[in-house]
């Protein structure tokens, strides 16, 4: 159980004070279910992180993992920054009010459109990705005759995945400036250089779903190396360093990552240690957690229907929903737990692999699932589907995205309304032509 969730005298799953199963009565299924407090006490957590350290932050949410007008809101709420990654990411936060000048916009291939948008917006900065957004940023910047702040991002050859970290010289991945080809030194000189951008630091983000801090103090003392012969070399000192997000989340049993404090505690104690021994202004910290905000908050409810038991095989049951509310499992092979929330009380008696309706045999959510025997009817509640859940649904098989509530203190908030049929074909024209010749 995480966060608020209990289970009633009913034997039902209970998530902020609300019965999952008057949920599933009220809105339907598939169902996104945020648990409210437990957003923020993960919020709260972080900024006691940042608390005991002489050090300014700022903890920008990544709202990739999860962005609607209402989490926004929330995130506004909390006084946070955001990340955001696109023209759309963007118009959301905009559209929810929250504060043009705490919203950093990331990227590897921003449009000029999107560009002209931010800087028209008066965001707080770019996360520059390469040398053609540079230039591009440059010239937007001076013909709306305003100078914009600047982020370089940097790929300091560490790449971390939960307990595993690699280290390259020679990073292979889409994203930044490489730090050991002497790519960064070439976008310092420029941005420097550049009349219209406030080269405000740097920023990496070396990995998602990280355990441990390992990964994170050796990215961070790449870069802070490199302090140095920037000073040198440029007289430049960055004044913020954003060491991105990452930071991993307790799935399953067997994921044990260290809580969210001591994964960022380490990485700080670096910056402070190595600014004090050089003589080197400590820079501005700024981290952007996605996942670890949201992704244990939400719970999806499905509604069990078919199964299939092969003797000696396995039995599948088959939920309302799958790939198109939740992609992970098929796209990154992502484990799950799930209980029975109408009888979330009882022991399991069975294992059972639970299969999504979309015409795919790899629209598996979960494999190998204990459960007590399962019923169609019954309300499968899957958990720690906060994250990249809803922001990756999609229409596959022109089925329609579930319907996302936010619940606390006993109430329920409809925050995102379930797509009808008729919202699939809303973009859809019919072809005049073919109209005309069949009348
Ligand atoms: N900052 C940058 C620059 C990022 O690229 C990301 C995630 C984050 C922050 C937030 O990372 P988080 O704290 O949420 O791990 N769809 C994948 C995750 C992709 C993450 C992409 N970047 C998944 O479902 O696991």
């Amino acid at each position: 159980m995480r966060g608020t969730q209990t289970i009633n005298e009913k034997g039902h799953l209970v998530i902020g004070g609300v019965d999952t199963t008057q949920l599933v009565e009220k809105y339907g299924t598939p169902l996104y279910v945020y648990d409210v407090d437990l957003i923020n006490q993960n919020i709260q957590r972080f900024k006691e992180a940042f608390e005991p350290y002489a050090v300014n932050w700022q903890i920008a949410y990544a709202s990739k993992a999860f962005s609607t007008l209402a989490m926004i809101q929330l995130v506004k709420e909390h006084e946070l920054s955001l990340d955001v990654v696109s023209g759309g990411e963007l118009y959301t936060a905009l559209k929810a009010g929250f504060p043009a000048s705490r919203i950093h916009f990331h990227g590897n291939n921003k449009s000029v459109e999107e560009i002209q948008m931010a800087i028209r917006a008066g965001i707080g900065a770019f996360v520059v990705d390469n040398f053609y957004e540079l230039a591009m940023l440059e010239e937007e910047a001076q013909k709306e005759e305003i100078v914009v702040n600047v982020l370089l991002r940097l790929t300091p050859g560490v790449e971390a995945h939960t307990h595993a970290y690699v280290t390259t010289g020679q990073e292979d991945s889409k994203f930044g400036f490489t730090l050991s080809n002497g790519d960064v030194e070439k976008a310092i000189q420029l941005a420097l250089n550049a009349p219209h951008i406030h080269l405000l630091g740097v920023h990496s983000h070396i990995g998602s779903q990280i355990f441990d801090a390992e990964g994170f103090v050796l990215a961070t003392t790449r870069i802070l190396a490199r302090f140095l012969d920037w000073k040198d070399t440029f007289g430049y000192t960055p004044k913020v360093l954003n060491v991105g997000g990452g930071f991993g989340i307790k799935y399953t049993e067997e994921d044990d990552p260290l809580p969210l404090e001591s994964q960022l505690r380490p990485v700080l104690e670096t910056i402070l240690a190595f600014c004090q021994e050089h003589s080197l202004q400590t820079p501005e910290v700024w981290i952007e957690p996605g996942r670890s905000i949201v992704g244990e908050a939400g719970t999806t409810l499905y509604k069990l229907g078919s199964s299939k038991t092969i003797p000696g095989v396995r039995k599948y049951v088959s939920v309302d929903g799958g790939m198109t509310d939740n992609i992970r499992p098929s796209l990154y092979g992502a484990k799950y737990e799930a209980v029975i929330a109408n009888r979330a009380d009882e022991p399991n008696v069975e294992t059972v692999s639970v299969a999504g309706k979309c015409c795919e045999s790899g629209d598996m959510l979960i494999w190998d699932l204990p459960l007590p025997t399962p019923a169609a009817g019954d309300v499968l509640a899957v958990f720690c589907t906060g994250a990249y859940g809803y922001s990756m649904a999609n229409n596959y098989n022109r089925i329609g995205r579930p319907a996302v509530i936010f619940v606390e203190n006993e109430k329920d908030y409809l925050v995102v309304e379930r797509e009808t049929y008729e919202d699939l074909i809303k973009k859809d024209l019919l072809m005049p032509e073919m109209v005309k010749q069949r009348s």
